[in-house]
């Protein structure tokens, strides 16, 4: 079994390799070894459960853990593992995926001696990435779980990384220290606080994986402008867990999919992977189909379902994807037809001619945010 630094060596050329980690950042990893920022348990997906693996039990596993190109669950169900014998359903807390991290360090686009902000401590290695590149003093970060904020300070400190970590709801950003050069969110927002423009410089960037009910995988990089209000695009895909008074409520096939017997039928043309499974079109149905959820289960011999559920009205809709077939069965109960809203959306951005996600705009003002495609002009109400 390779040793922690070996193990740590590998994941930063496979991230070199890959494109993701630029020449600038390339040194911040490889001096910062992302396992003395992960905590002593961490919890691993089985089904629909969260099961944790501690490193007193096995050191082997919890290693590969922490140096997979993966996120690393750190904590669930807020601290308080809901289900007996220590089993979580909810994701809480993670360290971000090393890929990830790399693209978001470099969309971030920053220079010696600039300030930032960081929404989301975490763990504490991203900090720690940040603090590296710019020294401690210019790294603040604010995380709304004060245990978790606690872990983060102890090993970023025991790290000699003396960066500020505030435990408080990152959406009031961090006035006592503004304004920042940059702001990085590394939680996703459905609705952006403009209090983080607020405390951004004019020509200061502010980085947020923007989130919606039915698709968490668009990385907006807004500019702040001078009259305090940001615009921005999407950069990347990618997904993260939402600011802790936007997380809504978790779907649950258990609990939302019911009166199977008395849903409405019918049949659909359209393939459940053109719209679930391409990248711009599942971001433009999340843009227009407001709290629907999506869960994929699959079957044996490469059959799956695709689930919407609205779990605030009880409205549901399931689409069975066969291999092969031309026609889905599609089962809707409840008040919403979903599945239809779904296709109407999908049919409405195919009536745009299908935009790419990187034409998307948002802008943040103090009134709220609005959506736009390829400029200001043509703004799209949602
Ligand atoms: C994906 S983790 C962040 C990963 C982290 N940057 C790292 O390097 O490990 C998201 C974090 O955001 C925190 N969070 C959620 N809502 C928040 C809020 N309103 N303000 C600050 N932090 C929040 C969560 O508790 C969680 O620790």
């Amino acid at each position: 079994m390779a040793d922690a630094a070996e193990l740590s060596a590998r994941l930063t050329s496979a991230l070199a390799e890959a494109g993701d980690l630029t020449p600038e950042w390339r040194g911040p990893f490889e001096k910062v070894p992302r396992h003395r920022f992960i905590p002593d348990t961490v919890w691993v997906e089985d089904g629909d459960r969260l099961v944790p693996v501690h490193r007193a039990d096995d050191e082997t596993a919890w290693l590969e853990l922490c140096y997979a190109n993966d996120f690393v669950i750190t904590q669930v169900d807020d601290g308080d593992p809901a289900g007996p014998g220590q089993v979580g359903h909810e994701i809480t807390s993670s360290a971000s995926r090393p890929d990830v991290v790399a693209r978001m360090l470099a969309a971030l686009q920053v220079e010696p001696g600039m300030a930032v902000l960081e929404i989301g401590t975490g763990t504490g290695w991203n900090a720690a990435l940040l603090a590296e590149r710019l020294g401690a003093d210019n790294v603040t970060s604010v995380e709304v779980d004060p245990a978790v904020a606690d872990h983060a300070r102890r090993v970023l400190w025991q790290a000699s990384y003396q960066v500020r970590v505030a435990a408080g709801d990152g959406a009031e950003g961090y006035p006592a220290c503004a304004p920042f050069d940059r702001v990085i969110a590394t939680v996703a927002a459905d609705r952006v606080p403009h209090t983080w423009a607020q405390q951004t410089r004019p020509g200061g960037r502010v980085l947020v994986p923007w989130a919606t009910d039915f698709h968490n995988g668009a990385l907006v990089s807004f500019l702040v402008a001078r009259d305090g209000t940001m615009r921005g695009r999407i950069v990347d895909n990618v997904a993260f867990m939402r600011l802790r008074d936007q997380r809504g409520k978790r779907a649950s096939l258990d609990r939302d999919v019911r009166d199977v017997g008395g849903a409405r039928r019918s049949f659909t043309g359209l393939h459940p992977y053109d719209v679930v499974g391409e990248y711009d079109a599942s971001l433009a149905v999340g843009l227009r189909v407001p709290r629907c959820k999506l869960i994929v289960t699959h079957d044996d011999g490469g059959a799956y379902t695709v689930w919407l559920v609205d779990p605030w009205s009880g409205s549901w809709a399931s689409l069975e994807a066969a291999p092969g077939a031309e026609r889905f069965p599609v089962r809707q109960s409840g008040d919403r037809d979903l599945w239809q809203e779904v296709e109407d959306a999908y049919r409405w951005w195919n009536g745009l001619d299908r935009p790419s996600a990187d034409r998307w705009g948002l802008t943040v003002t103090p009134e709220g945010q609005h959506l736009w495609l390829d400029s200001e002009d043509h703004r799209i109400d949602r």
